[in-house]
């Protein structure tokens, strides 16, 4: 007699499955493509351990056990990342939204609603699917103009659809930097979390990341800071006095030198901090005013 693939047996079997394929999360990335296919809240796998599966609702599971084991990331097969306080549409184009990200989001909030930060809009540059723009226009209501600026097409594209989806009045402008949103300024804050991983890492990165995700949101030259060099440059004529400069960056090293080009460049206040235990961090910097 063939034994029934019950909630609790194919939730072992994905796991050791998915280990072999080498994922970092077998269990958990199991567990969401198994609540996708029977539209279940995690607590209810649990719950329901040994309901038996249906022929369709197995056959539907492995061909996304595949997808993963193939190393595609959760979410792309997911279609959707849950992002602070919001829910973003995500795949192949656009950089899955990381949770060190929302560290930003919190400390730009944070910065946003003291009550004498500057009057203004905030921009988010490089906004991939829109993470950091739509988190604080959904966080701050009508309070302020959100802007966001992408150079990727296929990114921008996820950003505006994320935008309409949640009800949001965030435009999304096509190009380099701060160059498109320059008619929306000066700025209360300047946020980015900028591609920054180095370009001699970027070949030994988790296939999950290297082989899916788009390598203009990942790769930042050869120290990792290309594009934050720029941004450090452009940003003074951007902001307001006593607005905020934030982005985040790979590492204390990056963080350090970052901090000392905003100290060059005029600004006040600038300091690196860790995010968690990994090597992540903020830089954050105000204009002088
Ligand atoms: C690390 S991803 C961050 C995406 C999103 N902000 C997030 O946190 O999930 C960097 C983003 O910057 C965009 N980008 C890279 N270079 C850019 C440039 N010169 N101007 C505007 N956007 C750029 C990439 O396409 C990518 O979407």
């Amino acid at each position: 007699m063939t034994e029934t693939w019950t909630i609790k047996r194919l939730l072992d079997w994905s796991h050791t499955f998915l280990e072999r394929y080498g994922s970092e999360s077998p269990r958990l990335d199991a567990e969401l493509l198994l609540t996708h296919v029977l539209q279940l809240r995690r607590m209810d796998l649990y719950v329901q351990f040994d309901r038996p599966l249906q022929v369709d609702e197995l056959t539907a599971f492995k061909g996304l056990i595949k997808r993963r084991a193939r190393h595609e990331p959760v979410a792309y097969i997911l279609g959707t990342k849950g992002f602070h306080a919001i829910d973003l549409a995500v795949g192949p184009g656009v950089l899955v939204p990381r949770p060190e990200t929302e560290h930003l989001v919190d400390a730009a909030l944070a910065f946003l609603r003291e009550p004498d930060s500057p009057e203004g809009p905030v921009v988010d540059v490089g906004t991939g699917s829109g993470a950091i723009a739509l988190a604080v226009a959904a966080a701050l209501g009508d309070a302020r103009p959100v802007v966001a600026t992408e150079r990727s097409p296929d990114a921008a594209q996820y950003a505006r659809k994320n935008a309409d989806a949640l009800g949001l009045n965030v435009p999304v402008l096509e190009g380099d930097l701060l160059g498109p949103a320059t008619p929306h300024g000066p700025f209360a804050a300047v946020l980015s979390n900028p591609p920054y991983i180095r370009s001699d890492v970027m070949p030994g990165l988790d296939p999950t990341v290297r082989d899916h995700e788009p390598h203009l949101a990942l790769d930042g030259g050869a120290a990792g800071l290309d594009v934050l060099r720029r941004l450090v440059d452009a940003a003074p004529t951007q902001l307001k006095p006593g607005g905020l400069f934030a982005v985040e960056l790979g590492s204390r090293a990056q963080g350090d030198t970052v901090a000392g080009w905003l100290t060059s460049a005029g600004f006040r206040d600038a300091a690196y901090s860790a995010i968690g235990p990994g090597p992540t961090g903020l830089v954050q910097a105000r204009w002088p005013g």
